[in-house]
């Protein structure tokens, strides 16, 4: 009896469930419009709150502005880098590594694709995203590992940028490396990730590395700009009425299309997006095409907590 009464009585139980940062799977639950719209402005009044976030969530987008950047920009004009991340919730730094560091990452990857390890991993096998994300009709095997950023020091540096100035402080995380394995032809609309859909309706960070070229065949990421905003009409219609997380193409209006972006890019190039806003990994679109890329994700570190705790951040 007193096992099952500790089960309960464990703080730390409820404290990761208020500390978890907001799902999406939570609010699709609530079918009172008034009240789903009462949590959403519950969160975004903090958002508000946090003068970083708010620059880059909230108020009118920059017309026209370039989203690929070099990481000589980087350096020198940082001020176009982060106006056009606000204003368009989606940027492109190419040149972004020294070759040391590149060639390192490679060298990671062979590890997994060969699946001979010599280096340190934080988790010991390999895990199949695909078969948790696909069930039994994937048509792509996803492997991933994961590692200490410490093993990575020049994109931790600009992680470390991005984050401070998105969040107000620099967030730690680890790097997700998946490797994407086309194993039969992808059809359009396939997956749930590869229709454009929302991660969160919160801001949400993702920093994406590639050391690669990622051409239309092999699986660029996907992005409508804009839809990162808080305040963009159609994302809070959307928000309110919808019953899943993705949207169907004929659902997107001439507005949406036309601020489609496919992230083609060449090798040694960082995007830094917003999956707040709609976005979907476009299919491969030849066999036997492989995709490598980092994932840098905050959602665990920037939680609730960071969000309420604002003045912290300020
Ligand atoms: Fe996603």
């Amino acid at each position: 009896m007193n096992t099952n009464i500790s089960k309960y009585f464990k703080p730390s139980k409820y404290i990761n469930f208020l500390q978890a940062y907001p799902r999406l799977q939570n609010l699709l639950k609530i079918k009172n419009k008034n009240i789903r719209l009462l949590m959403i402005n519950f969160y975004k009044y903090f958002v508000k709150k946090n003068n970083n976030l708010r620059f880059y969530f909230f108020g009118k987008s920059k017309k026209d502005l370039s989203i690929i950047f070099d990481k000589k920009d980087l350096i020198h004009s940082n001020d176009k880098v982060f106006n056009s991340l606000a204003s368009n919730g989606i940027v492109i730094i190419t040149n972004v590594l020294q070759q040391e560091e590149r060639n390192k990452i490679l060298n990671y990857f062979n590890e997994i694709q060969y699946k001979k390890f010599t280096t340190d991993w934080i988790n010991k096998e390999i895990i199949d995203a695909s078969s948790i994300k696909y069930k039994n009709k994937k048509k792509v095997e996803i492997l991933s590992m994961h590692k200490d950023t410490k093993f990575l020091p020049e994109i931790s540096e600009i992680n470390n940028l991005f984050t401070e100035k998105i969040f107000g402080r620099s967030m730690k995380t680890v790097a997700e490396f998946f490797l994407h394995n086309c194993i039969n032809n992808e059809e359009e609309d396939a997956y749930e990730d590869t229709n454009f859909h929302i991660d969160r309706y919160l801001p949400c960070l993702k920093i994406i590395y590639s050391p690669n070229t990622i051409d239309e065949n092999d699986a660029p990421f996907g992005f409508i700009k804009k839809t990162h905003k808080l305040d963009d009409n159609f994302m809070n219609k959307f928000l309110l009425n919808t019953e899943k997380f993705f949207i169907n193409n004929n659902e997107l209006n001439e507005d949406l299309k036309k601020n489609i972006v496919s992230t083609i890019c060449p090798e040694n190039s960082l995007i830094i997006t917003f999956t707040n806003g709609l976005h979907k990994r476009n299919i491969f679109k030849k066999n036997d095409n492989m995709r490598k890329t980092i994932f840098f994700q905050f959602t665990k570190n920037f939680n609730t907590f960071s969000l309420i705790n604002y003045k912290k951040f300020n």
